[in-house]
């Protein structure tokens, strides 16, 4: 097949130059601008990288404008409804859903890892009881790497395979500790003949006086949040994961860094942004407001954004915020909750912004973020703890990356270069000279 090509042409006179376009198996093709510089002596210029693909990657695919999302090909909606956690866990770390043996094996390797060391709880310890959990993961997701010096080396597959298992399996216990430690309330062991999803919910809201009943309509309502916030593409914090191992670090390391990056509120923070926005236009009267809020965000020196809505790369539907909305509906029939008001300020809100212009030009819908919520606060998780709840989801996505990162021939230390607006050459005048 004749190779395809793009050619640049300079204005001013310089040669032209052409580059290979590489097709991947779907999805926007690319210009591979590798030699750009060599050639040019120039750099390409994309703050936030609106059209810049950073690697090539097997595991996750987004078609925005059609809003559909793929795990290793696999249909989100089909994952969701399908299959658990677990298998999903395995299908992103190892490229396929596993077979009825391999999730035998599979379970019990990510299970029997659920415990951290004793002196982990020290850690809290330092930390103000209404300390933010994020802030507290990071640390903690961090500090790990001082416990597994047999799994650091971001070089060997093995240590790889074993801190993945590690954080992965550690990631509920620690988010639940962080919440029992606000709570002033004794951390609860994991049981690990419990499910995944399950075992969190009873690290979090057992109490040792008495028996915790696991309410199986909300493990599974968890378990489906889980898989929903898996993995995502290269967004910002799965990028920052990969730039942070890029340098060799260990996997702890890189994937504390993942944890900070989506604490941001445009990021894995918009969970907790958009239920405190539902909350505030609840106190200012609810329904009858939102008329109000949405003349707020439309102008722009109010600095008010619609939180749950807009995607980078979704200009549809984000076809988890539809799967979330109907896990919203399950958990709030489930628990009696189906007239919660906030809930239907939320569908009420989404109604209005999806027929408002503002809205519909800037093709802004509602993300997995929107109805996110409304689904943990009706299970009982406070709103500071949902970011926290997305990290430990998105854990599994961060270090299937990290891996096909590090397993790249071609993979490099990220270094980036800039358009530089600073002062040109000049000498330092001595201070007494300096006016
Ligand atoms: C996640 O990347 C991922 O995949 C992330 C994620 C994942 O799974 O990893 O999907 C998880 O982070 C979901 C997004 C959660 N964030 C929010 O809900 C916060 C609110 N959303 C915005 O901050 C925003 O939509 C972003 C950050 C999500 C996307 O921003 P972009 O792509 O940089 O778009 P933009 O800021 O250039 O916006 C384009 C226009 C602008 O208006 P104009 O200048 O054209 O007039 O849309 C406006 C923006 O002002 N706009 C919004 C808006 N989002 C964009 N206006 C009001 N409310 C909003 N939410």
């Amino acid at each position: 097949m004749t190779e395809r090509t793009a050619s640049l042409k300079f204005s001013d006179g310089s040669p032209a130059v052409t580059f290979p376009v590489l097709s991947g198996s779907v999805g926007p093709q690319v210009i591979d601008i590798r030699s750009l510089y060599g050639k040019t002596g120039k750099f390409t210029y994309d703050p936030g990288f609106l059209s810049t693909a950073s690697c090539s990657s097997a595991i996750t695919y987004i078609d925005g404008d059609k809003g559909e999302l793929l795990y290793r090909g696999y249909p989100i909606e089909e994952l969701a409804t399908r299959c658990d956690f677990l298998e999903t866990c395995h299908l992103l770390l190892y490229g396929d859903l596993p077979t009825p043996a391999q999730k035998e094996a599979f379970v019990p390797s990510v299970m029997r890892h659920t415990m951290v060391h004793e002196q982990m709880q020290f850690f809290l310890r330092g930390f103000r009881r209404d300390a933010h959990p994020m802030a507290i993961l990071t640390g903690l997701v961090g500090a790990l790497s001082a416990f597994y010096p047999d799994s650091i080396n971001l070089h060997d597959a093995r240590q790889r395979e074993i801190s993945a298992i590690r954080l992965i399996a550690k990631m509920p216990t620690l988010v639940a500790m962080s919440y029992k430690y606000s709570v002033g309330q004794p951390y609860i062991y994991p049981q690990n003949e419990l499910s995944y999803a399950g075992n969190f919910m009873r690290m979090m809201f057992a109490t040792p006086c008495g028996p915790y009943e696991v309410n199986e309509v909300l493990v599974r309502a968890l378990d489906r949040f889980f898989i929903l916030h898996a993995d995502h593409e290269q967004n910002a914090s799965t990028s920052t994961v990969r730039m942070c191992a890029s340098s060799g670090t260990n996997p702890f390391a890189a994937i504390a860094a993942g944890v900070a990056c989506l604490w941001g509120p445009a990021h894995g923070g918009a969970n907790e942004a958009a239920l405190n926005m539902l909350y505030e236009i609840q106190a200012e009267g609810g329904a009858a407001k939102i008329g109000e809020f949405i003349a707020k965000v439309k102008d722009k020196s109010s600095n008010v954004k619609l939180m749950g809505f807009g995607h980078r790369v979704y200009k549809n539907y984000d076809p988890r915020a539809k799967l979330m909305r109907e896990t919203c509906y399950e958990v709030l029939n489930e628990l009696g909750l189906h007239d919660d008001p906030l809930f239907k300020l939320a569908m009420a809100l989404e109604k209005i912004a999806l027929e408002d212009d503002y809205f519909v030009q800037r093709k802004l819908y509602p993300n997995v973020d929107f109805y996110s919520g409304i689904v943990q606060r009706a299970i009982g998780i406070p709103v500071q703890l949902f970011t926290a709840i997305f990290a430990l989801a998105r854990t599994v996505g961060w270090i299937a990356q990290l891996n096909e990162m590090v397993a790249d021939p071609e993979y490099k230390i990220g270094r980036p270069r800039q358009l530089y607006t600073g002062s040109p050459r000049r000498s330092v005048v001595p201070l007494a000279q300096r006016a």
